[in-house]
């Protein structure tokens, strides 16, 4: 069964709660709900994270070293300044799908620039929570197993 570790970076964690005119009113649990169910669908084990903590999200990323088969990643704000985790995400050879639940490329110009965008297989923005599963049905196109 293939391993999919899922990465939810900085205020995701109030999800629900947090510009539900921009992030839609799920909370992170319910992503998380959704991301299972889908992973039964497409018998993928998942591992589900969030932390506020750049350095917690790269050792995660550093430990995902031969752990997994793919990884999907929402790193949040630090998608636009963290020149380390994408450092750590480029030690990885594993298909990496890139999700936002906004669509960052309409917004504001400091969210337009992405440091996963090149080590991603695919960027998925703009689809609210459905961007989660979206991801993951991608990748069970792409996974080894
Ligand atoms: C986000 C977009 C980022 O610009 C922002 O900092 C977030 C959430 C999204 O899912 O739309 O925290 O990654």
């Amino acid at each position: 069964m293939a391993r999919i570790l899922i990465l939810n970076g900085p205020n995701l964690n109030f999800l629900g709660r947090r510009e539900p005119e921009i992030y839609g009113t799920k909370t992170l649990s319910d992503i998380e709900a959704m991301c299972r169910e889908k992973a039964c669908e497409l018998t993928f084990e998942i591992d589900f994270r969030q932390s506020n903590h750049e350095g917690e999200l790269i050792d995660w990323v550093q430990g995902a070293l031969d752990s997994y088969e793919g990884m999907v990643i929402n790193a949040a704000a630090y998608t636009h300044t963290s020149v380390a985790l994408h450092d750590a995400l480029k030690m990885l050879d594993i298909p990496i799908i890139e999700v936002h639940l906004s669509d960052t490329k309409t917004r504001e110009t400091f969210r337009h620039n992405s440091y996963i965008t090149p080590l991603a297989q695919k960027v998925i923005a703009g689809q609210g929570a459905e961007g989660y599963t979206q991801a993951l049905t991608y990748l069970s196109s792409l996974v080894k197993l």
